[in-house]
């Protein structure tokens, strides 16, 4: 009885949970889309035309201010909303909602030359300069009293106005890369330590400062990891995963510190949201828990992806913007997308034209994944600044759609129809959710495998997301969760890399199967503890019982050499990460490897587990390909039918519609049962084709 009535709690309260986030949109506009526009940098007598143009394109909604301190506050202390209090009356004019930003990105210069102390200082020790954004400390009290103030002096000036949508806080928090080395942030550093361990002993052993003469006496003597000063490799890599976690907790506590100050003063009916980088880890979306939700942004095309084919490089990665659906979703249940491409960009290494199409596969690629608001950076092409060349909906003219700003018009005219097919509470479809499965991502481990990788080819996130893409290519919904959920919702469970571990966790996992669940996991997991130190105790000790056999070994080779597994017959290459493992009695071995003097070794292995199973698969490769094949068998073990996509066309479901992209170079013809309903577009499609049905 007790636990009936705490599983109808539990329950209740996530339908509250779900309801909180929820409340500031309606399920039945799906999706609404919106754009930036920067009125502090264009004649006034052009905002009322332009934002006219937005509304008449489309658009729902735009979005202000997130880098207009030197306008919000031209001295100190001094706010002047006249020109933003304007534009917002204009927005309401045509109708757009408006999201207004918090300026904290681009300091004024003012501000930065009265107070020099709140400049991230670089690992040369050297202070950033005026002129460029993202350059101020998260650890500064002076940037964060300043930041307290012009915050809450835009949340009391807007405080109850409903033209006001929500609340952006800061813009891509980040350094875009920069360690902060300034004064601030060592004594900050210091502060967490002391917080974290209470004592030096404690520290010292974390660290394993008695290698190489590391010990430390007192927290004063403790410096933020340097790379750049270090001679010959580091004494204690877990010395820099801390000053990672350190980082990570600076800028989430300084996005809570301003969405407090939001709070504190407006209205339950504005939310307050960021938009993280997607796929940037020096910071930890998740840790922003107190947001109403979180959202990312993401620029598929820069000249830094190959795609599939010829034509790939315009079109993007085929699971870039699923993954961070899935990702950013996570949090709270809800998320958008702040900037989505708009078109040619000017930051890559070279910014080639997306494909023609591409940007409307972008959008319905993100509305696939459940997102409630998309929006795009930028509404006009910049005149002149750091980011000419960079397109916007509008040319350099102001007045005329460019191709990506057409193709948000249709998008936006297409979402209008689509509204009129939604269904409220639209269950998945059953086949579709038998495939459910659970990724397992952890900060710490991208971290820890960053600073120790033991191969120059290992990427983490790359891992990840391979196992992802391998997941989607088998049309699974896969949702992208941290090692505290409750996995008993998910068929499947993949746990890519994890290499810290603890017993309890490990001990989470063999409940999973036990119970029923079907457990995957990968290369690397299990082989530290959190502290990221090797137990004392054989090789992969930690997950030795729960994968049914004993690690004995790991191979790596130079990219010029492929190694070779065998699986089912077939041979797949590798070469950036084999595990050999002795299969304890009762282990299936579903593959060896295929050379090297450890030909016919196991490395893929497969065991029941009370009601379930748990599957390692001790190869990494390149393309994923045995992976891919691994996972294919699992399901099809389970009695889950699996829908093989053709290379580059990912399929995704939401609310009552399946809609699949087309990021291949090639024709596809999507199989579509003969009963659906097909709304937007046709099954045969192009490159960057999207069909709609129900
Ligand atoms: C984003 C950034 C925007 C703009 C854009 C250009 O990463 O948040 O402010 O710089 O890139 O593509």
């Amino acid at each position: 009885m007790k636990k009936r009535i705490l599983f109808i709690a539990v329950s209740l309260l996530f339908v509250v949970m779900t309801f909180a986030q929820k409340q500031f949109f309606k399920p039945e506009n799906l999706v609404e889309t919106g754009v930036y526009y920067y009125p502090e940098a264009w004649n006034p007598e052009q905002w009322d035309r332009d934002l006219a143009k937005i509304a008449e394109m489309g658009f729902e909604f735009t979005h202000f201010a997130e880098f207009a301190w030197a306008q919000i506050e031209p001295s100190e202390g001094v706010y002047d909303f006249k020109w933003l209090d304007k534009a917002v009356e204009l927005a309401a004019k045509h109708k757009l909602k408006v999201i207004m930003c918090t300026p904290s990105a681009t300091p004024p210069v003012w501000l930065t030359k009265k107070y020099p102390e709140v400049l991230v200082v670089r690992s040369n020790g050297q202070a950033a300069m005026h002129g460029t954004r993202e350059h101020y400390s998260w650890s500064s009290p002076k940037y964060q009293e300043l930041t307290r103030k012009v915050v809450e002096a835009m949340a009391q000036h807007y405080a109850n106005d409903k033209r006001i949508w929500g609340w952006q806080i800061d813009n891509e928090p980040s350094h875009y890369g920069t360690l902060d080395y300034s004064p601030a942030a060592q004594a900050s550093f210091r502060t967490w330590l002391k917080n974290k361990y209470k004592t030096i002993d404690a520290l010292n052993q974390a660290w394993g400062t008695a290698f190489w003469s590391g010990v430390y006496s007192n927290f004063d003597q403790v410096d933020l990891p340097n790379e750049s000063l270090l001679i010959s490799g580091v004494a204690s890599p877990t010395s820099q995963v801390d000053m990672k976690r350190f980082n990570a907790d600076e800028c989430a506590a300084y996005i809570s510190l301003q969405n407090k100050a939001i709070k504190d003063n407006v209205s339950k009916s504005q939310f307050v949201t960021t938009n993280f980088m997607n796929g940037h880890t020096d910071v930890d979306p998740w840790r922003n828990a107190d947001l109403d939700f979180i959202t990312y942004t993401v620029y598929p095309v820069a000249g830094y992806t190959e795609g599939v084919g010829d034509q790939g490089f315009r079109l993007g990665d085929p699971w870039r913007i699923s993954f961070a659906n899935d990702f950013f979703r996570s949090l709270k249940g809800v998320t958008g997308v702040m900037e989505l491409q708009p078109g040619q960009v000017n930051w890559g290494t070279y910014n080639p034209q997306p494909y023609p199409g591409a940007v409307r596969m972008w959008l319905w690629n993100a509305f696939a994944g459940g997102l409630d608001l998309i929006c795009s950076y930028r509404f006009r092409q910049p005149l002149y600044g750091g980011e000419q060349f960079h397109y916007g909906m509008v040319g350099t003219d102001g007045v005329t759609p460019l191709n990506g700003g057409q193709q948000y018009s249709q998008f936006m005219s297409e979402i209008r129809e689509l509204r009129k097919q939604y269904t409220p509470n639209a269950a998945m479809p059953k086949e579709y959710a038998a495939r459910k499965t659970a990724l397992i991502y952890n900060m710490d481990n991208v971290w820890e495998t960053t600073v120790q990788p033991q191969t120059f080819q290992w990427n983490e996130r790359e891992h990840i997301a391979k196992y992802y893409s391998a997941l989607k290519s088998l049309t699974a919904p896969v949702e992208i969760v941290s090692e505290t959920k409750d996995l008993s919702a998910y068929p499947f469970v993949v746990v890519p890399a994890f290499q810290m571990v603890d017993k309890a966790l490990v001990e989470k996992w063999a409940q999973y199967a036990k119970n029923g669940g079907n457990l995957v996991i990968s290369v690397r997991t299990g082989l530290k503890d959190r502290n990221g130190h090797f137990p004392e105790a054989p090789w992969a000790d930690f997950i030795t019982n729960l994968i049914g056999g004993r690690i004995v070994m790991n191979d790596m080779l130079n990219t010029n050499k492929m190694a070779k597994v065998n699986f089912e017959g077939t041979e797949y290459n590798w070469n950036n990460w084999g595990d050999m493992i002795e299969p304890a009695a009762g282990t299936e071995v579903w593959a060896t490897f295929a050379d090297q003097f450890y030909a016919g070794k196991p490395t893929v292995i497969h065991r029941k587990l009370g009601k379930g199973t748990v599957t390692y698969i001790g190869t990494d490769t390149d393309d994923g390909k045995l992976e891919k094949a691994v996972l294919k068998k699992l399901y099809e073990k389970a009695g889950v039918t699996v829908k093989e996509l053709p290379e580059g066309v990912i399929i995704n479901w939401r609310d009552g519609f399946f809609i699949a992209n087309n990021y291949s170079s090639s024709n596809v013809t999507i199989d579509i049962p003969a009963s659906a309903k097909i709304l937007v577009g046709t099954k045969e499609l192009t490159p960057a084709g999207v069909v709609v049905w129900k």
